[in-house]
């Protein structure tokens, strides 16, 4: 064949091998010195979708703390007891916008007894607000002052978009060949060939390990981290980027990706932030195991859990960085004694 007419075909090639890029513009915003490689890129097309999809509904009228207490009117009021009845009504009216909007108040009450706890979805609920009032009042080292709502994980579903269960095909033992959970390309770990479960080792519980794999000094003392750790926390900040829709230069310097006097403050705002999730999972997610029915639990049985994207959603804060809970200080719980 003459190289005359390859030409056509390299082209082809070329053009396919482009069509896994996107396509411009692409803006990237100067986050530090320069020089330093604290840069984030990003596509204004793409962000343009995930703030449509940011969109909150508007905040119900503000009801007055006055008059007999919600504890006081009702039978079976465990966590809202506080609350006058006005304030009370308010909370379920939102909670049907934020959860079920399509089912209505009947997603968690069965029939004409709102006291009943019949249904699953009450008791899960129920946890849910204690949940709720925990981030919010003992989580503000993360979710500041802007906290969340219901709505900041839900989005008007009642299984929020974004959550995750554990892979129990993730060490990858087989007959024939052992793939440790790797070499296939994984949502999520950003499709990267990283192992597919970056979750269940470092944020389903409180009890964890270690996501710091590099040594801290010049020789070799002692650091005995396997480059398959490695691939673990890679794919876990892999898991970070995507979520939050950023670069690695967003929290940490491209120089070295330890030391925490070169990162960025928002690395310290994400290692709290990995602090709630281990939290809100065994705490509020996992204790619900005996709750939830079988087909909203994985394949080895354990609950859907929350990670970062069940929250932000692709973007550095959810929502926007707009405050939904000043319109609703009811969800906020008390800050933990210091
Ligand atoms: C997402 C679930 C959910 C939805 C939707 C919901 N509720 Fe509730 N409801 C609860 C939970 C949980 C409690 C108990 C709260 C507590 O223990 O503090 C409750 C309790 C109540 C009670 C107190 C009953 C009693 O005597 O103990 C009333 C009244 C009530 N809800 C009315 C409503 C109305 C009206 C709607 C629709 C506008 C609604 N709820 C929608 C979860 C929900
Ligand atoms: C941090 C994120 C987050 C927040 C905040 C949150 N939820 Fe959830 N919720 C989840 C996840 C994850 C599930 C698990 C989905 C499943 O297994 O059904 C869930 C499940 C539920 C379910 C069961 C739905 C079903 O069909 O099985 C209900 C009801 C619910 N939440 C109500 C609430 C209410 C009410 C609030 C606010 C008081 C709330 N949630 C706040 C993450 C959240
Ligand atoms: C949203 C902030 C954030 C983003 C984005 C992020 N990281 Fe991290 N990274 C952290 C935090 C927080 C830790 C420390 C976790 C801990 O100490 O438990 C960490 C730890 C690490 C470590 C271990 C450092 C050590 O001391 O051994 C490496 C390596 C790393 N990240 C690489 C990356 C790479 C590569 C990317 C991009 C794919 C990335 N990170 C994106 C927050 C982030
Ligand atoms: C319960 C919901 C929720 C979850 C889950 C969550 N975050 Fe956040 N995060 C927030 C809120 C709310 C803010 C905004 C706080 C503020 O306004 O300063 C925030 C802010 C941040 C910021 C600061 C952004 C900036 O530009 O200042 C970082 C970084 C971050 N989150 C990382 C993470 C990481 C990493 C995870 C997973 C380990 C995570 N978050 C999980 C709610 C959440």
């Amino acid at each position: 064949m003459k190289l005359r007419s390859c030409i056509p075909i390299l082209v082809l090639a070329l053009t396919a091998s482009l069509t896994a890029c996107e396509r411009p513009p692409v803006e990237v915003d100067q986050l530090n010195y320069r020089g330093l490689g604290l840069e984030t890129v990003k596509n204004p097309r793409r962000l343009e979708d995930k703030l449509e999809a940011s969109q909150i509904p508007a905040a119900l009228p503000p009801v007055p703390a006055v008059g007999p207490k919600a504890s006081e009117i009702y039978q079976n009021v465990q966590v809202l007891g506080d609350l006058s009845a006005g304030e009370f009504n308010r909370i379920m009216i939102a909670m049907t916008q934020w959860v079920s909007p399509a089912q209505g108040c009947t997603y968690c009450h069965a029939g004409e007894n709102l006291a009943s706890d019949d249904l699953y979805t009450k008791v899960v609920a129920r946890r849910m607000l204690q949940m709720t009032r925990a981030i919010n009042g003992e989580w503000t080292s993360h979710v500041a002052g802007t906290g969340v709502t219901c709505y900041t994980c839900h989005r008007g579903q009642a299984v929020p978009a974004h959550y995750w269960f554990e892979d129990p095909d993730a060490d990858g033992v087989r007959m024939v060949g052992y793939t440790a959970g790797q070499n296939a390309p994984a949502p999520q770990a950003g499709l990267a060939s990283l192992p597919s479960d970056p979750f269940t080792r470092f944020i389903a519980a409180r009890a964890h390990d270690s996501i710091r794999v590099q040594g801290t000094t010049a020789l070799p003392t002692g650091n005995g981290t396997s480059i398959k750790d490695t691939e673990h926390t890679y794919a876990l900040m892999m898991h970070l980027s995507t979520s939050l829709g950023v670069n690695c230069g967003y929290c940490h310097n491209s120089r070295s990706f330890g030391p925490w006097e070169a990162s960025s403050p928002q690395r310290v705002t994400a290692w709290h932030g990995l602090g709630m999730v281990r939290d809100v999972n065994e705490e509020y997610m996992t204790s619900l195991t005996d709750v939830f029915p079988a087909h909203r639990k994985g394949p080895a049985g354990d609950v859907f859990k929350v990670n970062c994207a069940t929250c932000h959603q692709g973007l550095p804060k959810p929502l926007n960085g707009v405050s939904m809970v000043k319109d609703y200080p009811n969800l906020v719980g008390a800050a933990p004694a210091r």
